[in-house]
């Protein structure tokens, strides 16, 4: 990711209240939000807090070859959520069941300590759409064995 540091009053904002600047990089890299359009996979989660976080991904030979994150939420849902969606893209999909809050903190590198939660809905809007992914390859496969 470019290291160029943001001067806007967002970023003041994020800065002061204890965003690395790497999470508000995350932030504002738009290219990582969005839906793809006809996903081999997607799934929405909504936590606690009432944020939620769509997930969409292709998978090609047991790979993610790209992903894209909706995210209605915070800037640390959004920053959580762009992230995520950088570790997950070329991973094979039992690395990427691998990549949990501790990888995505140190991704992040800072954010504000209430905002643990936004980085966990992240990772478990992940987790899930790749176990509901793998459940559903699995019945295909028995469905194509009867
Ligand atoms: Fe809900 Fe951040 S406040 S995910």
């Amino acid at each position: 990711m470019e290291k160029q540091k943001p001067t806007d009053d967002v970023y003041q904002m994020l800065s002061e209240s204890g965003y690395s600047d790497r999470a508000i990089q995350y932030f504002q890299k738009v290219e990582n939000i969005g839906v793809i359009e006809a996903a081999d996979q997607t799934w929405d989660l909504t936590g606690p807090c009432g944020d939620t976080m769509k997930i969409s991904m292709n998978i090609e030979d047991n790979r993610i070859s790209d992903a894209k994150i909706q995210v209605l939420g915070c800037p640390g849902a959004v920053a959580s959520g762009c992230a995520v969606v950088d570790l997950a893209k070329g991973k094979t999909l039992e690395e990427a069941k691998n990549i949990d809050l501790e990888a995505l903190y140190k991704e992040l590198e800072k954010m504000p300590d209430q905002k643990i939660h936004c980085a966990r809905l992240a990772i478990k809007t992940l987790h899930k759409a790749l176990e509901q992914y793998q459940e559903k390859t699995v019945e295909i496969q028995e469905r194509g064995q009867r």
